[in-house]
C-alpha cells in the first residue's frame, strides 16, 4: 500500500464547483440525513466529485468540506484513506485498479500488472503517453472467489488472464469500454463453481421430476396390472422398442422395468440438455481415446474443473497430448458441445495443454509465470 498524497500543486486547479445537474444531487444527498448529521454525505459527495473531474482535487476537498460544515483536515482524512478516491490526475477512459492481495496474487494478479506496465506505463499512477489509462495496486476488492481481478470505475473484471486483460485494456483505449460485460471473463455464473456445479447437483428441475414420475407411473402400472396397457397419454413418446416391450410385457421382472424406467428417464431428460449441441457424430469432433490407466489431470487446463473433465472424460479426451492437438474446427465443436462461449480460445487450453505435456506443471510455470490451477 502506498503512501497516500493529494497532487503535486502543479496539478491542482484553483477552484473546484459541481456543474448544475451534480449541484442539485449534492443537495438532494445531503438531505437524506437527519439534521446535525449531514456529514454522512462526505462519501457520496466525494465520489461525485470525482465522478464530475476524474479525481480528487484539493479544491474539491475543500469545497465538499465547506458544504457539509467539516474541517478540511476530516474530508481529507478520508479522501487519503479509500483508494476509491483518485487523489491524482488519471486516464481519461480507464484507470486500472489491480488487486495484490494474497488470493489474487496466487491467482496470477502478478502476471496482469505486468500487462499494465507493458502496455500503460512501468509505474502505478503514471499515465500513457495519451493521457487515458493508468494503473495501480489495491488491496482485496472482495471479489476473491473469482481472483485474478480488476476493478475499472465501478466495475469489476474477474477469472482475468494476461490475455484477457490485454483485450480489455485494448478495447478501454478505443472507447469502447462499455461494450465489455463486467464480472466473470470465463463462462461462470457469477460466484457459482468453474464448470459448474460440483454438490447438489442429484437435483433434478421440476419439468424433469414431473416427466420422471408419469414414466415411473406407467411402469409400475404395467407391472402391477397386467392386462391394461399404460394409456397413450401416459406412455412416453420418446420410448424406445426395449422399453415398449418392458411396458407392454407383464412377466418382465420389475427389475427390469425399473431399468427401463431409468433408460426412458434419461431419454426424456435429453432433449433439454442437448438442445443447441452439435452433434456426436460430427466429422469435427475430436478423437476420443480409450482411458489410459493413468489419464492427466485434466483439471490443470485453467476453464476445466470436475464436471467439465467428466464430460470430456465421456467424450474419450484423457490426456494434455489429444487437447493439443485439437485443430480450430475441433475446438470449435467442443467448445459448442460444453456451451462455452468461446472459452476454449479465450482460455487457450491448446497452449495450456502443449505445455503440460511438455513438461507438466515446470514447463507451464516456464510458459504462462504462474502455477496452473
Ligand atoms: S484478494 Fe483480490 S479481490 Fe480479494
Amino acid at each position: 500500500m502506498s503512501v497516500r498524497r493529494l497532487a503535486e500543486d502543479q496539478f491542482q486547479p484553483a477552484a473546484f464547483a459541481f456543474n448544475d445537474e451534480n449541484a442539485a444531487w449534492a443537495d438532494k444527498t445531503i438531505q437524506k440525513y437527519p439534521a446535525g448529521r449531514q456529514q454522512s454525505a462526505v462519501i457520496p459527495l466525494l465520489m461525485r466529485a470525482q465522478e464530475q473531474d476524474g479525481w480528487v482535487t484539493r479544491a474539491a476537498i475543500e469545497k465538499v468540506a465547506d458544504m457539509l460544515d467539516m474541517a478540511y483536515i476530516r474530508v481529507l482524512e478520508v479522501a487519503t484513506f479509500y483508494t476509491q478516491f483518485q487523489l491524482g490526475p488519471v486516464g481519461t477512459r480507464a484507470h486500472i485498479q489491480v488487486c495484490g492481495t494474497t488470493p489474487c496474487m496466487l491467482r496470477g494478479s502478478e502476471g496482469l500488472m505486468s500487462v499494465c506496465k507493458s502496455k500503460i506505463h512501468h509505474h502505478p499512477f503514471e499515465r500513457n503517453a495519451e493521457g487515458t489509462l493508468s494503473w495501480e495496486e489495491v488491496e482485496c476488492l472482495g471479489a476473491c472467489v473469482n481472483a485474478p481481478m480488476v476493478m475499472i470505475g465501478k466495475d469489476t473484471y474477474e477469472d482475468l488472464t494476461p490475455e484477457r486483460l490485454e483485450e480489455i485494456i485494448d478495447t478501454f483505449q478505443a472507447g469502447n469500454g462499455a461494450s465489455i460485460t463486467p464480472g466473470p471473463q470465463i463462462d461462470r455464473h457469477f460466484s457459482s463453481p468453474e464448470g459448474g456445479p460440483t454438490s447438489l447437483t442429484d437435483e433434478e428441475p421440476k419439468k424433469k421430476t414431473s416427466a420422471k414420475k408419469v414414466v415411473a407411473e406407467a411402469a409400475t402400472a404395467k407391472v402391477d396390472a397386467a392386462p391394461v396397457p399404460p394409456s397413450e397419454a401416459a406412455r412416453p413418446k420418446s420410448t424406445d422398442a426395449e422399453t415398449n416391450a418392458a411396458l407392454k410385457t407383464p412377466a418382465t421382472a420389475p427389475k427390469a422395468a425399473a431399468k427401463n424406467v431409468k433408460a426412458v428417464e434419461e431419454q426424456a431428460a435429453a432433449p433439454a440438455a442437448d438442445a443447441g449441441k452439435p452433434s456426436l457424430t460430427d466429422k469435427n469432433r475430436p478423437a476420443g481415446i480409450e482411458k489410459p490407466a493413468t489419464p492427466d489431470d485434466l483439471k490443470l487446463i485453467s476453464g476445466v474443473g470436475p464436471k467439465i473433465e467428466g464430460t470430456l472424460h465421456e467424450l474419450g479426451i484423457f490426456t494434455f497430448a489429444q487437447v493439443a492437438g485439437w485443430k480450430k474446427a475441433e475446438r470449435e465443436w467442443v467448445d459448442g458441445y460444453l456451451n462455452f462461449k468461446g472459452r476454449i480460445d479465450r482460455d487457450d487450453w491448446v497452449k495450456q495443454a502443449k505445455a503440460l505435456a511438455k513438461g507438466g506443471e515446470a514447463e507451464y510455470i516456464k510458459v504462462f509465470g504462474k502455477k496452473p490451477r
